[in-house]
């Protein structure tokens, strides 16, 4: 559960990164396919070279996606209600998966953040993921 002081870092990442948060999405889903190459089985129409505008463009959608979450940090199931339908129902990704990708937004988030990303932060970020990836996947129950 995020407490005051987890919701107050994760605030300040994002202001510090501000519009960059969006593009933080390409260079996570990037970082995804390369390090877990087995990711890319759900993506077999998409253009996987390098700055690939597939890519750079779903990683948009989905650090949108997590921005709404946090933005909505007392309903984040709320928030992304509609997409965990998606992955569940339609697309069957395997949950698994939500937490490579976090990893990977982990990586992002520390080139970026820097000195900035300490103990503290990388904690308030791994709990938001926890419960980003929890709430993706409770349809498969
Ligand atoms: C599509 C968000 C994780 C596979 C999408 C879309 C969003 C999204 C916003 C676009 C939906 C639309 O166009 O209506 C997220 C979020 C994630 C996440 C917030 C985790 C925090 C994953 C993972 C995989 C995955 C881990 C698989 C490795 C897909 C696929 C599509 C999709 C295959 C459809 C792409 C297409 O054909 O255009 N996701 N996603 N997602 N997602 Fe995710």
């Amino acid at each position: 559960v995020l407490n005051a002081e987890d919701r107050r870092l994760l605030q300040a990442s994002i202001s510090k990164l501000d519009r960059r948060f969006e593009e933080l999405g390409g260079d996570a889903l990037c970082r995804l396919f390369i390090v877990y190459p087995q990711t890319k089985t759900y993506f077999p129409h998409f253009n996987m070279g390098a700055g690939s505008k597939d890519v750079l463009h779903q990683g948009e959608k989905v650090a949108k996606a997590l921005g709404s979450a946090l933005n909505h940090l007392d309903d984040i199931r709320g928030a992304l209600s509609h997409l965990s339908d998606l992955h569940a129902y339609n697309l069957r990704v395997d949950p698994v998966n939500f937490r490579l990708l976090a990893k990977c937004f982990h990586v992002v988030l520390a080139i970026h953040l820097r000195a900035e990303y300490n103990a503290c932060t990388c904690l308030a970020w791994d709990k938001f993921f926890e419960m980003v990836g929890e709430t993706m996947c409770e349809k498969y129950r």
